[in-house]
């Protein structure tokens, strides 16, 4: 059969980048996305186009495997602290996931790539955590030969930090020791498709430098601007600083930040693009 690959989560942040990358190897793809918004972000890379949610299962996704050979899945809830769309993270990571290794099960597909998120094994008192490590282990005994992406944050993900420290505020979780190596969604995009034929089960990947959290907010500063703040705990203050974070779901991201940057996160050093670059390519206007 020839190689044609499924990517779901195709108009996400770094599902872009992946399909950018397929097309350059000229590979057929099928994108599976949510919206609209998201069906315009792929169609400059391919025709073969699902808009559907994954959550439904069958009656919306059935047959979405049939002709794949292989799969790449970045497809999951936004992390992002200023998206409240779509159901929740249970619906979307794991059943979203699930529906579709079911699928590939009954058709004819020889490897599964799934992005799942560092700390999916160690930190799964957290919803985030707790529903990527489910589809995991799903994924690690379906039989199908697999390799699992847990990357550390990506700096679209820092987007968030930006655009307080635009408004002003740049939240600090405690003392800021904590590390990361904080990744660009293009250069985790790289390793990703490195991996579509072979691969090792499980790799954790991270970028280039490891700094510590206070270190990046002070780069944020330097940038953009604003006043670096230690995080109130309690919810309500958060929602001085955002106020679009009172709705369902925001606990768990924000339970989920606070954890993340408040403990070292750290992969496999992999890629070229540092914070500070990422920080002068942003279009400042731009930020909301
Ligand atoms: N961002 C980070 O810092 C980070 C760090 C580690 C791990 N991860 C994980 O990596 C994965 C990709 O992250 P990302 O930041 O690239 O995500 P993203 O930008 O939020 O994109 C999510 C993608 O999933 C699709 N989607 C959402 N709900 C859906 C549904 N019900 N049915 C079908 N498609 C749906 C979206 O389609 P539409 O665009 O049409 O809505 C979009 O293509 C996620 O699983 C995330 O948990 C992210």
């Amino acid at each position: 059969m020839e190689k044609r690959v499924l990517v779901a989560g195709a108009s996400g942040a770094l599902g872009l980048e992946i399909l950018q990358l397929l097309k350059e190897q000229e590979l057929p793809v099928r994108a599976l996305v949510f919206s609209e918004d998201g069906a315009s972000k792929v169609a400059p890379y391919t025709t073969d186009v699902w808009r559907a949610d994954a959550s439904k299962g069958e009656e919306a996704i059935g047959g979405i495997t049939r002709g794949i050979t292989h799969i790449i899945s970045a497809l999951g809830k936004s992390v992002s602290l200023f998206t409240t769309k779509g159901s929740s993270f249970e619906d979307i990571d794991f059943k979203g996931n699930q529906y579709i290794l079911e699928d590939a099960l009954g058709n004819e597909v020889q490897r599964f790539i799934y992005i799942s998120i560092k700390g999916a094994d160690t930190a799964t008192e957290y919803e985030i955590a707790k529903v990527h490590k489910m589809f995991e282990d799903n994924l690690r005994t379906s039989g199908l030969d697999y390799t699992i992406v847990r990357p550390v944050g990506f700096f679209s993900g820092l987007n968030d930090l930006a655009i307080m420290a635009k408004r002003g505020i740049i939240p600090m979780v405690g003392d800021g020791h904590a590390r990361t190596n904080s990744i660009h969604q293009k250069d985790l995009a790289e390793k990703v498709v490195s991996l579509l034929d072979d691969g090792p089960n499980l790799i954790e990947v991270g970028g280039p430098k490891i700094h510590t959290r206070k270190e990046m907010a002070e780069m944020l500063q330097e940038v953009i601007g604003g006043k670096i703040v230690s995080v109130p705990e309690k919810l309500a203050d958060w929602g001085m600083i955002l106020p679009e974070i009172i709705s369902s779901n925001m606990a768990d991201k924000l339970d989920y930040f606070k954890h993340i940057t408040s403990h070292d996160m750290i992969g496999e050093k992999t890629g070229k693009i540092t914070f500070r670059d990422y920080l002068q390519s942003l279009d400042i206007n731009k930020l909301p």
